[in-house]
């Protein structure tokens, strides 16, 4: 009984750190993956050779031009309210920001310094 609650204790352990590794990189891939969707979805070949492009985005997700509007700030302490799909620079392909299998990057960052986290 008592080897088995310890052996019982190691595997919780065990798992709630493969968990938390887990979630520490989960990449949209990922996500997506979990939502049923898969590899040839966005890549349109069974076995990816080369990256997908944004045009199998918009399929499934449209241009996002009428998101919701999200509060920000940039490092200077300013704050913004607006849609970063629909912004000053215009249309963007969506994997400029969006990375599936790395973390992603606000492309707008090129030039502002805004503090605002990309799925
Ligand atoms: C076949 C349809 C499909 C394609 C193609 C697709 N998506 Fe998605 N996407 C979904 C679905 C469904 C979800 C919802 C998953 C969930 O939240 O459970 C989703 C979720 C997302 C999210 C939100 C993830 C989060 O953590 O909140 C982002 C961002 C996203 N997709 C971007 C993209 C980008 C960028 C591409 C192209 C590289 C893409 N999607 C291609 C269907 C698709
Ligand atoms: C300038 C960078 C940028 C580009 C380009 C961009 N996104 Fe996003 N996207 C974001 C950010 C930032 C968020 C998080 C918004 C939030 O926190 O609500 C987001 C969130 C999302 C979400 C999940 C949240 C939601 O509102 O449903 C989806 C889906 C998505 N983007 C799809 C796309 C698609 C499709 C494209 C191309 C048409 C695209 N994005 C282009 C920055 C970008
Ligand atoms: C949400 C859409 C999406 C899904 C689902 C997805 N990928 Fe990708 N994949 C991309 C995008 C976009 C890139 C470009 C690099 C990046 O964003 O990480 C890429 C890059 C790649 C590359 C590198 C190609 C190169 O030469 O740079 C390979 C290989 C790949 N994916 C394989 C897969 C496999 C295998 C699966 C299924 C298990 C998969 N991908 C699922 C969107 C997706
Ligand atoms: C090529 C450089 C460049 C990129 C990329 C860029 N911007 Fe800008 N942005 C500017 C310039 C230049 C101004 C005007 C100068 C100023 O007033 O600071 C500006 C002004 C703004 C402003 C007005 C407030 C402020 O900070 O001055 C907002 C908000 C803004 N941009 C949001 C965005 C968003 C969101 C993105 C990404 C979708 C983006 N920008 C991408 C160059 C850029």
């Amino acid at each position: 009984m008592r080897q088995c609650s310890i052996t019982f204790i190691f595997l919780s352990v065990l798992c709630f750190s493969i968990a938390v590794a887990a979630q520490e990189k989960t990449f949209l891939a990922e996500t997506h993956i979990s939502a049923g969707i898969k590899c040839i979805d966005c890549h349109e070949t069974a076995e990816p050779v080369k990256k997908a492009s944004a045009k199998k985005c918009k399929e499934c997700h449209g241009d996002m031009t009428d998101a919701d509007e999200i509060n920000f700030k940039d490092s200077g302490g300013g704050s913004h309210t607006l849609n970063p799909h629909n912004a000053h620079p215009g249309e963007i392909r969506c994997t400029l920001c969006h990375a599936s299998h790395k973390a992603s990057t606000l492309y707008c960052n090129t030039c502002h310094k805004f503090e605002l986290q990309v799925p």
